[in-house]
């Protein structure tokens, strides 16, 4: 007998794990029970809730023969009647919601997406929880998530989450104290990347190449060097030697590059924006 999925929160972040799940490829007898025989979405307004109606009658059928109901302003009777929640709203608005579940909340696994809320707060509404942070490639099954469960979660359940959420990408455990640095690198991460493409785009039109050209070139060289760099196992540096004939143009290139502070403004961004997801729990 199947169980039942909530999904509070259906925005992007949700849309995009559902999505993951929905179309994951047909489980065999080993992985079947990971999968729920339905989901509820949850979100406040009908625009919402429409929207996921049409987002699920874009997919063909779901391969694991999953139900979605998509439903506004039902999060207490969504959860009564599942096993698993996934909590996708904005982490300001966590407290009030997961409040007005007391009561029906308490005992079940809470799959938390949102950014700064600790284990140790959330457990105060239900003593399972894990934490996921993934990123926006996850609408398109090139996401990256990192996991991080609390001692409450069986291995049983750990495995669950596992499973279902490895649908969006990449799928990584790590203690719950590198949470704040991966919702910087991984859930931010995209937005520091695309700053990089959109600047080596930018550098092609600025040297006379025109913008579409200069994007598939910016684009299909990030590609390429992180599969480089995937596939060989290599440190970046010494990629990057590879690259740099003696007085030649890459070398004068990234000494221009290293001057400017290039590597120091990423690693400090990276450092802020992980500064800011520690704060995030306590903001209204
Ligand atoms: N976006 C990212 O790149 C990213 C990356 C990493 C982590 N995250 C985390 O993912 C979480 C969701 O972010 P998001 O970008 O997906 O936000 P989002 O697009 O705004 O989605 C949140 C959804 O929550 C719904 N909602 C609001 N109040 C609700 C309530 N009382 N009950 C049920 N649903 C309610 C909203 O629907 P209505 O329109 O109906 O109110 C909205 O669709 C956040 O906690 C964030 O920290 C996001």
């Amino acid at each position: 007998m199947g169980y039942t999925l909530t999904i509070i929160g259906c925005g992007v972040m949700g849309q995009a794990v559902l999505s993951a799940i929905y179309n994951a490829p047909l489980a065999n007898s080993d992985t079947k029970h990971f999968y729920p025989q339905k989901i509820i979405t949850c979100n406040s307004s009908k625009a919402s809730a429409d929207e996921v109606t049409k987002l699920i009658s874009s997919f063909p059928k779901s391969p694991n023969g999953i139900e979605v109901e998509c439903t506004y302003n039902f999060n207490s009777v969504a959860v009564k009647g599942s096993n698993v929640i996934i909590l996708g709203t904005k982490p300001y608005l966590v407290q009030d919601v997961l409040s007005d579940l007391k009561g029906v909340i308490e005992g079940k696994l809470i799959i938390s997406l949102a950014a700064g809320w600790r284990i140790e707060q959330l457990a105060a509404f239900s003593p399972k929880i894990s934490r996921v942070m993934t990123n926006t490639p996850a609408k398109f099954g090139f996401g990256t998530a990192v996991i991080a469960h609390s001692t409450a979660v069986p291995e049983a359940e750990k495995l669950l989450v596992s499973q279902l959420i490895s649908h969006i990408g990449t799928c990584i455990e790590l203690p719950e104290k590198n949470m704040d640095a991966a919702t910087a690198l991984v859930g931010s991460g995209p937005a520091f990347v695309l700053l990089m493409l959109e600047s080596l785009m930018e550098s092609g039109i600025r040297l006379g190449i025109p913008l579409k050209q200069s994007r598939e070139c910016a684009i299909k060289v990030l590609e390429g060097t992180a599969k480089m760099a995937e596939i060989t196992g290599l440190h970046p540096a010494m990629l990057k030697h590879q690259v740099c004939t003696p007085g030649g143009t890459t070398i004068a290139g990234l000494c221009v590059m290293e001057d400017e502070g290039v590597r120091s403004g990423i690693v400090k961004g990276v450092q802020e924006a992980a500064k800011v997801a520690a704060s995030l729990s306590g903001k209204k």
